[in-house]
């Protein structure tokens, strides 16, 4: 049984619930961030909340040598690689850097893993390698478009590296959109710079941080003209890892799996819920839409639920109760 699991970029949103769902579930987490675009305390609250001290190493993915030289990997039975750059906006501005950042990081893994005899490996991917797609929902055999942004990119690349590489087991999930945080609001989404992401703009405009939120285009051929996307609580998604090392400790896995909730939501829909599950109301205008955007995607999960033994437990409305809880309780 796999029990000693390398997580980079284990302080940051999705990393450090994983982190917490590992622990739950008898595993041993250990920590790998540099803290770019998260915080130190993200760890000390993990620790809160699994009541247990977790081992963590500040680096950077990309310093070979470091990486090669400060952990012990011979005890290492699995790393699950979340560390990079996730901005959809600043790749297109800082292609370059997404480029070396997200590629260099994940090739250096999985060289990690050849020389250690690592045998598993999951990695952290994204719907946005299905592009604009033809057919809804998506599963995972619906063909890779090419992604709306070089962030995307990044993520299809990785993907055929794992793919193409000599790794005996991996398992790559597709996250739809990850939203809430853990009930316990010691963790969440806590980005270092300006979010992106729609639920924290949301929350805020709830707390009054931002006056307004913008509706990327209310044009779209959808039901209310606005977007629509697949959302699924953070801690669902962060117990698909736990199920995808079950899975490797079984049986010899190389396959990918779509992790949402497999329904599609507006954002006008999100907005209500939000406004009608959190008795606080939003104040918002319809704007251009976003470079990148596209109109509409969901999931398919029935093969993650299939053949991990993974369903989403959460519903949106929980999600949304957990993250507007969390805004009012991070410190900023
Ligand atoms: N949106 C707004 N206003 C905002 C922010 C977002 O209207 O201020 C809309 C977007 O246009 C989109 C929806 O809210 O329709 C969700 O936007 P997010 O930025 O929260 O999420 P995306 O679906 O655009 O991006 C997410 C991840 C990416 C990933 C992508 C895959 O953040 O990492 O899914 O499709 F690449």
């Amino acid at each position: 049984m796999s029990k000693n699991i390398i997580v980079t970029g284990g302080a940051g949103y999705i990393g450090s619930h994983t982190v917490v769902e590992l622990v739950k579930f008898g595993f041993n987490p250990i920590i790998i961030d540099n803290f770019s675009n998260s915080s130190s305390s993200a760890i000390e609250n993990i620790e809160k909340i699994c009541k247990k001290k977790i081992d963590f190493f500040d680096l950077n993915c990309i310093d070979k040598l470091k990486m090669n030289n400060s952990i012990n990997w011979k005890k290492i039975d699995g790393i699950i690689h979340f560390a990079a750059l996730k901005s959809v906006s600043e790749s297109f501005e800082k292609k370059e850097k997404y480029f070396t950042n997200n590629i260099e990081s994940t090739k250096i893994l999985l060289n990690i893993c050849e020389v250690y005899n690592i045998k598993k490996f999951v990695f952290s991917s994204s719907c946005t390698v299905y592009g604009n797609p033809n057919n809804l929902p998506v599963t995972e055999k619906t063909e890779l478009k090419k992604p709306s942004s070089p962030y995307g990119e990044t993520k299809k690349i990785c993907e055929e590296m794992i793919k193409t590489s000599q790794i005996k087991n991996f398992i790559i999930l597709r996250y739809f959109n990850p939203i809430g945080a853990h009930e316990s609001a010691l963790i969440g989404e806590h980005p270092l710079n300006i979010p992106n992401n729609l639920v924290p703009l949301i929350c805020e405009c709830a707390i009054g941080k931002r006056e307004k939120l913008t509706i990327y285009g209310n044009d779209y051929p959808t039901r209310d003209g606005t977007c629509i996307r697949d959302y699924i609580h953070v801690c669902d998604v962060a117990q698909a890892h736990v199920y995808a090392f079950k899975k490797m400790n079984t049986k010899t896995t190389r396959k990918i799996f779509n992790i949402g909730l497999s329904k599609g939501i507006s954002v006008l829909e999100l907005i209500n819920l939000f406004e009608k599950n959190n008795n606080i109301k939003i104040n918002y205008e319809f704007g251009k839409r976003r470079e990148g955007d596209i109109e509409e995607i969901f999931a398919n999960c029935s093969l993650a639920e299939k053949e991990l033994n993974w369903s989403p437990k959460k519903t949106i409305q929980k999600a949304l109760i957990d993250a507007w809880r969390w805004e009012q309780k991070k410190l900023n």
